[in-house]
């Protein structure tokens, strides 16, 4: 029989510098979903990615002195490395500059165009840079982004549109029609309100800057990164490409998880492209909460943005794994603090269960020489604990169905709470000391290996790597009494024998770890400030090396065009205060645009009707979204002040210079 399959994603992210805690978090919980089903039998398909278009990477890139796709090579490698480390165990993973996602999205603009949900028009209105988003003056908070609470500007442009205004009442439908399309149910709320408040098409086009995918019927556009980067759950299963050839088989997505602040995106935009698209929404979607650290939004500048990295190689995978699912209500935001991380480690993984694991097996060892004779004699003690373990299984699948993997642990921990408790109830070293208990002494243990069996195989898709360990220690073969088993209790051949292992979980001393982590978190502080020196270091040094090049040939200059050309015409570049677009006669017909970063020293009317000298053979750029076609040569004073260099009005444009 076919397998039911299950189609789960992560949100791209955005590869503008390493990834932290939070992002890991969204991840980890992710993986441990897609693991669930798997282990359940479902064919899983789990995509993960990297966002890597828009004018924030571009202005990184630029920073950094390299190409976009230089710096988010760099970036995403790293990210690679960090899903390998943290045992993520995606399918497919998927970047906004492949080629076949890049030629899908081009394809998908076009078609909503051609449909009419696409139009040509004008947008005047109020952008944040940072987020690349424009607001309307009623979303604005305080007069700043609702998203980053950042200061807007005002901006207008030529500009594509979608109809998202259309789908209001689709929308509506769908959220009130359809409760488990949105969970949880607080931010469903929230949507409605959102759509209640009136939807405005949205500007779907920039011409601002390059680094995005060029709408093909009008290139000086590019996609804007928004719709370029949901469109990847679609083109990661061959939406409008030869890539893949998996749409029929997995769309529509059983679930997108996404953090909550991009749920407006998934549940409002992404359905109504879809609609627009005639394609089937996805099932469901779900807004986990965020990761802050002392209420605060991790951030670099703040210094405290957490390097799952560190932790990871410090405490072990499954270790920070645990902790990110147990501690933290999936719904709802959670402080993240070192105190919180080692506590947890300590209670729950290596007095709880490393404990458990290390003292039956040792137990077993010493009583048994590590083989479990067959002999049974049961005790009503057994009862509460062989029901718990019975039970563990369906209580998980429900727990990870509501997407509650925090209810899953509480519930497994809950049984080797039990199992512990139940060692000192039976008094093993009590029983171990008369010959006549020996098939009771059996019970127990037996007891015990099939309680760690049957939590060890369900909490596989949290940590993975220790449910192996468990598995090797207590003599149990996963690939015969799985989870499909593991409603039963008493699946464990009877004369199992056991292995001791390392300890799972050592103790961890609080005091000392706590100072450690201070002094790496300074550490990390001082690195990103050095970072940040180094960088205008190099920038200075970059600039002195040109200065003190040394000397050039005839022919090195004879490369440089030199042309005399009149101002025709001058403004201001839109959104720049540095920048002016001049038109000039350059003596051809055609004439060139050149923009200049004069406009602190210049007004267009103090600039129009000069003739000025300009590099004439410079390889095009553009500059906020203007073409640039050469460089007007200038001075700059002691003060640091840019004087044009004016030439005698009776020298015609286009002359040669030599
Ligand atoms: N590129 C967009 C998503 C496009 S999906 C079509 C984006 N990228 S992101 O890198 O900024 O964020 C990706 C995810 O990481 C988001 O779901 C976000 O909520 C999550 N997190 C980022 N910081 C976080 C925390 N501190 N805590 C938990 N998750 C957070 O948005």
């Amino acid at each position: 029989m076919e397998k039911k399959t299950f189609y789960i994603t992560t949100p791209i992210y955005y590869p503008s510098d390493k990834l932290h805690i939070g992002h890991s978090y969204c991840t980890v919980a992710t993986d441990a979903l897609a693991r669930y089903k798997r282990m359940q039998g479902f064919d899983v398909m789990f995509l993960t990615g990297t966002d890597e278009h828009g004018q924030k990477i571009e202005q990184k890139a630029q920073a950094a002195g390299v190409t976009p796709k230089q710096y988010v090579d760099n970036i995403v490698s790293g990210i690679h490395d960090l899903w390998k480390l943290m045992n993520i165990s995606h399918d497919r993973f998927i970047r906004t500059t492949d080629d076949y996602h890049e030629e899908a999205v081009q394809k998908i603009f076009k078609e909503l165009y051609d449909r009419g949900d696409i139009y040509k028009g004008s947008y005047k209105g109020k952008y944040c840079t940072p987020c690349e988003s424009f607001w309307t003056e009623s979303q604005l908070v305080d007069g700043c982004c609702p998203d980053c609470g950042r200061p807007v500007v005002d901006a207008e442009e030529e500009a594509y549109f979608f109809k998202l205004s259309k789908y209001a009442d689709r929308l509506l439908k769908l959220f009130t029609e359809n409760p488990e399309f949105l969970t949880p149910d607080s931010r469903r709320n929230e949507m409605i309100a959102f759509i209640n408040q009136g939807l405005e098409d949205l500007c779907v086009s920039r011409t601002s800057f390059s680094w995005g995918v060029p709408v093909t019927f009008d290139p000086k556009h590019v996609v804007y990164v928004l719709v370029d980067a949901l469109s990847n759950y679609l083109t990661a299963l061959g939406y409008q490409n030869d890539r893949y050839n998996e749409v029929d088989k997995y769309w529509p997505a059983d679930i997108h998880i996404v953090g909550k602040e991009i749920i407006r995106f998934h549940t409002i935009i992404w359905p109504a492209m879809l609609m627009a698209l005639d394609m089937p929404l996805p099932k469901r979607v779900y807004g986990h909460g965020w990761l802050v650290m002392g209420g605060d939004k991790m951030s670099k500048s703040k210094g405290n943005v957490v390097d799952p990295v560190v932790l990871c190689e410090r405490y072990g995978v499954d270790s920070l794994r645990y902790f990110l699912l147990r501690e933290f209500p999936f719904g709802s935001d959670g402080n993240f603090t070192n105190e919180l991380l080692i506590s947890r480690i300590n209670s729950d993984l290596a007095n709880d269960l490393g404990n458990l694991v290390s003292r039956s097996v040792s137990m077993i060892e010493k009583y048994f020489g590590g083989k479990l004779p067959v002999d049974r004699v049961h005790d009503a003690l057994d009862d509460e604990l062989i029901a718990m373990a019975s039970a563990l299984k369906e209580k998980c699948d429900t727990a990870m169905d509501n997407l509650a993997p925090q209810t899953a642990l509480i519930e497994i921990m809950k049984v080797i709470a039990r199992c512990n408790k139940y060692i000192d109830e039976t008094a093993p070293w009590v029983l171990a000391k008369d010959e006549a208990n020996t098939a009771r002494l059996a019970t127990v243990m037996y007891n015990l290996l099939e309680t760690l069996r049957i939590c060890a195989v369900l909490l596989a898709p949290f940590m993975p790597s220790t449910t192996e360990k468990i598995a090797a220690q207590i003599g149990l073969d996963l690939t015969k009494f799985g989870y499909e088993t593991c409603g039963t209790f008493g699946m464990l051949p009877a004369d199992t024998a056991v292995a001791k292992g390392e300890a799972l979980f050592p103790r961890i001393d609080m005091k000392k770890e706590l100072e450690y982590l201070e002094e790496q978190k300074q550490k990390a502080i001082a690195e990103t400030k050095a970072e940040a020196k180094a960088e205008a270091n190099a920038g200075e040094r970059a600039e002195e090396k040109e200065e003190g090049a040394g000397l050039i040939t005839i022919d090195d200059f004879a490369k440089v065009v030199l042309t005399p050309c009149k101002i025709k015409a001058c403004e201001p570049v839109k959104k720049s205060d540095k920048l002016l677009k001049l038109q000039l006669d350059d003596g051809t017909e055609t004439g060139r645009q050149v923009v200049s970063g004069i406009a602190k020293y210049y007004t267009p009317d103090q600039l129009i009707g000069k003739t000025v000298l300009v590099v004439a053979n410079l390889t095009p750029v553009k500059l906020r979204g203007e073409l640039s076609e050469g460089m007007i040569l200038a001075a700059e004073n002691k003060k640091g002040e840019v004087q044009v260099l004016f030439l005698e009005d009776s020298i015609e444009a286009g002359s040669h210079v030599s």
